[in-house]
């Protein structure tokens, strides 16, 4: 966990040079989770957290990406009534907050179109101003895990339905199989009810 604490000193360095008074706002304890997606599919990381009555004057929620040796890429992030700002372009357009994530507790993220590269490593920080105790808020780490392969893709009905020469080829099966049998039928009487008939048509075969 070296690394990820790092990767917050930022955040530190920032609390210390805004230097707020502390109020506590917002808590939540650290929780995990592993997602499954299938690709293509809609994707929610949960986050959670308790806060008090006292509603802060500004209130944030990021979403970062954890990556190996790199900054983290901000996911998500969102001021009060404020629209996002400072999204990685890899998320535009698919990731979102709920509008009343603050009042309902509720900071999950939801992201769209999940794709392969999506696969990761992902945590949910709150932010409040001015600063409660603690802040930046860690509430949530989440693994994503993604499935490429596309069990799940539905095949067109139209792919079913047999092609034109598959179609002709069955009704020249079928009158040939018809043909056939009343050939042997036309025998089988022949050789039953006039044997003679057939001794004298084929001489060589019957007789
Ligand atoms: C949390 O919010 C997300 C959307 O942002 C929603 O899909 C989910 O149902 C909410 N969960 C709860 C427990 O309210």
């Amino acid at each position: 966990m070296a690394p990820s604490a790092l990767l917050l000193l930022p955040f530190f360095a920032m609390i210390v040079f805004l230097s707020a008074p502390a109020q506590g706002h917002v808590r939540c304890h650290l929780a995990t989770f592993d997602v499954w997606v299938q690709q293509g599919d809609t994707a929610l990381f949960p986050c959670f957290f308790s806060q008090s009555s006292v509603t802060p004057r500004d209130k944030k929620v990021i979403w970062q990406r954890v990556r190996q040796g790199a900054e983290d890429e901000v996911v998500f992030f969102k001021n009060g009534e404020d629209r996002a700002d400072r999204q990685n372009e890899a998320f535009v357009t698919r990731a979102s907050v709920g509008d009343r994530w603050y009042e309902e507790k509720n900071a999950s993220l939801t992201l769209r179109h999940i794709l392969p590269k999506d696969a990761g490593l992902y945590r949910c920080l709150l932010l409040t101003f001015p600063l409660g105790p603690r802040s930046p808020h860690h509430c949530a780490v989440v693994r994503l895990d993604v499935d490429t392969q596309q069990i799940k893709t539905v095949k067109d009905p139209s792919e079913h339905m047999p092609t034109g020469s598959v179609i002709w080829g069955m009704l020249l099966a079928s009158v040939i199989f018809l043909i056939v049998w009343g050939f042997l039928l036309l025998i089988t009487y022949l050789i039953i009810v006039h044997p003679k008939a057939l001794q004298k048509s084929s001489p060589d075969i019957f007789r």
